[in-house]
């Protein structure tokens, strides 16, 4: 009889560097043999990528953890693994709270996953590895057409409220010549969009600075965009401006996370931005690119926001007009100075504040897609199903058209846009 493979299941949280290192999990395990399950109970491993940022996040880790507790009881063979920010946050302390975890592996040590599993001498592996930028893994990408690329690894930026630096550690950026190289490999293969990942990627620098790397990634062909997240308003430069102006290839796109718009608050958070930097920053991508698109990330009721720097906020959101925001309220997190602060806001305070920015930012988003009714916007398409051909635009807003069979994935197509809602444009193929 054949010999039955090794079966894996891989379970990502939070942000998209998780889950870019969840595809190298995928590719890591995949060299020895593992595919992947088709069903929970059939996983001969099961890896949790997990993602610290929010109290929320968290407990969704553990409320699915403790679900493997009597499948790992029926299959004692199963191997259980934790990965991710809450591995290198909490190390041996998941153990206690579940001790039928076998593996805890922080981000710093994925690359050693085989021999990790293989041996059975230790369980927490949370060390430093300076060499994670310099490590190739095989990579098992889903998306043949966009890719998420590492350009650097960790931050040291330690804004108050944020664990990021705890549990990636220090800033390391990646050398220019092995992001190149996978890069042009990856366009080899079909890929027409990449995706540079950093959580600073404006603070990038290694042989080249930022703005130089995108020059040289602009120059491979067949390559169609390049994007890059996340920008820092403190390290974004007029040379990452003109980047983004004179480059054909990078995308008018920016996330610019803003978090509040009070200085005071700014200020408690540790961001190194006032409001008005941060404006001009806005006024001057807006005067060279006037058609890039601007998100942002909001935090409702940090430590001491009063109703003022509440108002603040929603003033700025009125003033700037995003194309689009991701909202949270505060949340308290270990190890993070905020967290000690006085004056923390109730809960219910920060519900109502959070519902006051999406409310409004709905509107925003809405009018401006609304704008888009009747332009034609430059699509590449990235997935499909039975009824819709769906993709992005340059701006990175999700756009969908029926379905045609004489387009392809990886197709840059012009898309009339007929109909717009919050999330999302529906379109028909432009001649
Ligand atoms: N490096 C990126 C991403 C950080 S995490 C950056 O600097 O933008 C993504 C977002 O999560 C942050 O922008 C912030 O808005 C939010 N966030 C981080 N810590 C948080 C906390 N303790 N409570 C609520 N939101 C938080
Ligand atoms: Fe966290 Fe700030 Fe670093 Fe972003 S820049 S990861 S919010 S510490
Ligand atoms: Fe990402 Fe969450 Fe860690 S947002 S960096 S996985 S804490």
């Amino acid at each position: 009889m054949e010999k039955k493979g090794k079966a894996m299941e891989i379970r990502t949280f939070g942000c998209q560097m998780n889950f870019h290192d969840s595809e190298k999990i995928a590719g890591i395990l995949k060299s020895k043999g593992y595919e992947e399950s088709k069903d929970t109970k059939d996983a001969d491993i099961i890896v949790f990528n997990t993602c610290s940022i929010r109290e929320k996040a968290e407990q969704k880790f553990f409320s699915q953890l403790g679900r493997i507790k009597s499948l790992k009881k029926r299959k004692p063979s199963l191997k259980i693994v934790v990965t991710g920010c809450i591995a290198q946050q909490e190390g041996e302390k998941i153990l206690k709270r579940a001790p039928y975890v076998d593996f805890i592996i922080g981000p710093q040590n994925i690359p050693f996953l085989n021999k990790i599993i293989e041996s059975n001498d230790a369980k927490v592996f949370i060390a430093k590895n300076q060499e994670i930028a310099n490590i190739e893994l095989p990579i098992e990408r889903k998306d043949k057409v966009k890719a998420w690329v590492n350009i650097m690894y960790g931050c040291n930026n330690f804004c108050s409220y944020c664990v990021v630096p705890y549990t990636r550690g220090s800033e390391i950026s990646r050398n220019s010549v092995s992001i190149i190289k996978e890069i042009k490999e990856l366009t080899k293969a079909g890929c027409k969009e990449v995706i540079l990942l950093g959580q600073n990627v404006n603070s990038y620098h290694s042989d080249i600075n930022f703005p130089q790397l995108l020059k040289e990634i602009n120059k491979i062909d067949p390559l169609k965009r390049i994007r890059f997240v996340t920008s820092h308003p403190k390290d974004l430069s007029d040379e990452v401006i003109y980047a983004i102006k004179d480059l054909e290839k990078v995308c008018e796109h920016i996330h610019l996370p803003l978090q509040s718009g009070s200085t005071r608050i700014l200020n408690l958070m540790n961001r190194k931005y006032t409001y008005s930097d941060y404006m001009k920053k806005i006024e001057k991508l807006r005067k060279e690119v006037p058609n890039i698109a601007i998100t942002s990330d909001i935090i409702a009721g940090f430590p001491q926001e009063t109703d003022e720097d509440h108002k603040e906020t929603l003033n700025a959101l009125k003033d700037i007009e995003f194309d689009g925001i991701y909202a949270f309220k505060y949340s308290n997190r270990p190890n993070t100075k905020s967290s000690k602060m006085d004056g923390q806001v109730p809960c219910d305070i920060k519900s109502q504040r959070l519902n006051e920015i999406l409310a409004l930012q709905n509107m925003i988003t809405e009018r401006k897609n609304k704008l888009l009714e009747g332009t034609i916007q430059e699509v590449l398409i990235d997935s499909v199903d039975r009824n819709n051909l769906k993709g992005r635009n340059r701006q990175n807003k999700i756009i969908t058209i029926e379905y045609d069979s004489e387009i392809k994935i990886g197709d840059l197509i012009n898309v009339k846009i007929l109909k717009s809602f919050r999330h999302s444009l529906q379109g028909e193929k432009y001649k």
